[in-house]
């Protein structure tokens, strides 16, 4: 297995099973410390940044949570137009991340160009997280995904998946390449015009991952033992800020619905239903106090997830 220091965790497409369970491992380790709210001092002499273009609820503060639980220190921006990459001067990512290289000792990016952390990663000495690029991957979150069906359902080989949402959107490419390093079929459903692209379905094909679509969640819900949902009236994910200013939203079709009827209907009685937010209508809240939901856990291990890649890659845990 290759070694996390100094690490770029760019994409999932990198990822060996192993190293998987490696990070899982990590995390089990490190999870009673956000469990009983304490911070300890592993990261004590390292700092993160953070530079966000693109807004982030979950993704930035849970990564400034980890370092804050790892007693580490944390600097960065949440909004490019307060630096000078987003007025005036349009500062490129390589004129950005060699200052930023001198700031802390790693960088954790988000970006609405695809492909923008990869750049930073050419040009950066320290390693560069990616927290989401454009419509290209969110490695973290998918790792926070899989880490949670491993604490819930005690395994990850041998669970059907069913994926609902916008197939052109970053974690679903992440999911896909990671589900090719186990034992995990998976159906797609999403709607028309946001299907599979032809290059990635081909990819996934090569990487021998046992995949199929459907219309309509109602066909196949019920051989699911874990079901992720994302929206599919959403923003568009290439530009930096996508306010609604007004705009009416269309509501969620049925097809892509997860609603407490259907799963009381048809869903596995032990299946679980992640979603890593934010959402729109496509989950009800009448659906948070079922059984089926653990998007609140998801929540939480996404902070212990980025605790183990932190430690990992700055060389505190091996
Ligand atoms: N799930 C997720 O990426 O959320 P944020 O956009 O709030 O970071």
């Amino acid at each position: 297995m290759r070694s996390f220091l100094g690490r770029d965790i760019l994409s999932l497409k990198d990822f060996e099973r192993e190293e998987f369970f490696r990070v899982f491992e990590v995390a089990q380790q490190l999870e009673p410390i956000p469990k009983s709210r304490r911070n300890s001092d592993m990261l004590k002499e390292k700092t993160l940044v953070t530079a966000f273009y693109q807004p982030s609820t979950r993704t930035r503060l849970a990564h400034e949570s980890a370092m804050h639980r790892l007693g580490g220190h944390v600097t960065g921006f949440a909004d490019p137009k307060m630096t000078r990459a987003g007025d005036f001067y349009q500062e490129s990512i390589k004129d950005t991340v060699k200052m930023l290289e001198y700031y802390g000792d790693v960088i954790v990016m988000r970006h609405f160009q695809q492909g923008a952390p990869h750049e930073a990663a050419k040009w950066a000495s320290i390693p560069i997280i990616n927290g989401g690029d454009g419509w290209g991957e969110h490695p973290t979150q998918i790792l926070a995904d899989l880490y949670t069906v491993l604490r819930e359902k005690g395994r990850i080989d041998g669970l059907n998946w069913l994926a609902v949402g916008d197939m052109r959107m970053r974690t679903m490419h992440s999911l896909g390449y990671a589900l090719t390093q186990f034992d995990c079929p998976i159906t797609f459903v999403g709607p028309p015009k946001m299907t599979l692209t032809k290059e990635f379905k081909a990819e996934l094909k090569q990487s021998s991952l046992n995949f199929s679509e459907a219309e309509h969640v109602e066909q196949v819900i019920a051989k699911a033992d874990v079901i992720l949902v994302e929206p599919v009236v959403q923003p568009d994910y290439t530009k930096s800020r996508d306010e609604r200013a007004g705009k009416e939203l269309d509501l969620t079709p049925a097809n892509y619905k997860i609603t407490r009827q259907l799963l009381e209907k048809k869903a596995k009685p032990d299946a679980i239903l992640l979603h890593s937010l934010p959402r729109m209508d496509e989950i009800p809240t009448d659906v948070d106090s079922t059984r089926w939901s653990r998007y609140w856990q998801e929540a939480f291990n996404g902070v212990v997830m980025r605790m183990a890649l932190l430690a990992l890659i700055l060389g505190k845990m091996e």
